[in-house]
């Protein structure tokens, strides 16, 4: 997606993108918490390419400190004005960021292919990030295997692949949700899934 398209959709972006914003973003921030090393009341996430925020909600209703980062300015503009005083939003580039203080989770949803150099990338974030990376990886985009690897080189030894089932673009009765959630750790169902579609969300830390 052109960035100019991106200016033109920061209105809305998280209702207009997310079929069930609620449901999805609440999984995603579930699994940001849970995947890993457990992240705790009080800690921060720094959510690089943040969009209008919408992830930011709900990590606040984790009590959870959010600040969010993105290089469209109207993006950034739209998370301000989602989430006001309660966190703090910057415009800026995902490859070259540093946040006043080192966070104690970074994460990047839908704009890893945002990083020129990945592994540069990797060993940028884990310069200050305390607990973990935390991002979404299409398997039929990119081998694994080479993404694991860019992780390792950057110092994260320990590294969790976790598949996420509740679909973007279409609302899933809660049952059916439930369901989704189960089928994520089906094992080789799961993968089978994976080969045609559905994303992992990644943890990597040390
Ligand atoms: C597909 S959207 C994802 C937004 C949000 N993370 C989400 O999951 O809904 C990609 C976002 O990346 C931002 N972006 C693109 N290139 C970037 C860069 N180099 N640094 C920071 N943000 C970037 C865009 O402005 C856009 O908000």
């Amino acid at each position: 997606m052109k960035d100019d398209q991106y200016r033109r959709q920061a209105e809305d972006w998280t209702e207009r993108q997310y079929a069930d914003a609620a449901s999805y973003l609440a999984h995603r921030a579930d699994l940001v918490v849970s995947l890993g090393p457990r992240l705790e009341r009080g800690d921060e996430v720094l959510d690089l390419a943040c969009g209008d925020g919408g992830l930011g909600e709900q990590l606040l209703a984790r009590g959870l400190r959010y600040r969010g980062v993105d290089v469209t300015p109207e993006m950034a503009a739209e998370a301000e004005r989602r989430l006001g005083e309660r966190a703090p939003i910057e415009t800026g580039d995902l490859n070259d960021y540093e946040p006043p203080a080192r966070v104690d989770a970074t994460t990047v949803f839908r704009a890893i292919y945002y990083a020129r150099d990945r592994a540069a990338f990797f060993a940028h974030v884990a310069g200050f990030t305390e607990k973990k990376l935390v991002f979404d990886l299409n398997p039929r985009q990119y081998r694994v295997a080479d993404v694991v690897a860019d992780l390792r080189g950057a110092g994260f030894g320990r590294i969790e692949l976790r598949p996420f089932f509740v679909p973007q673009t279409v609302a899933l009765p809660g049952l059916a949700v439930a369901v989704a959630k189960a089928l994520e750790r089906s094992g080789p169902l799961a993968r089978l899934a994976l080969r045609l579609r559905f994303t992992y969300l990644v943890a990597a830390s040390r």
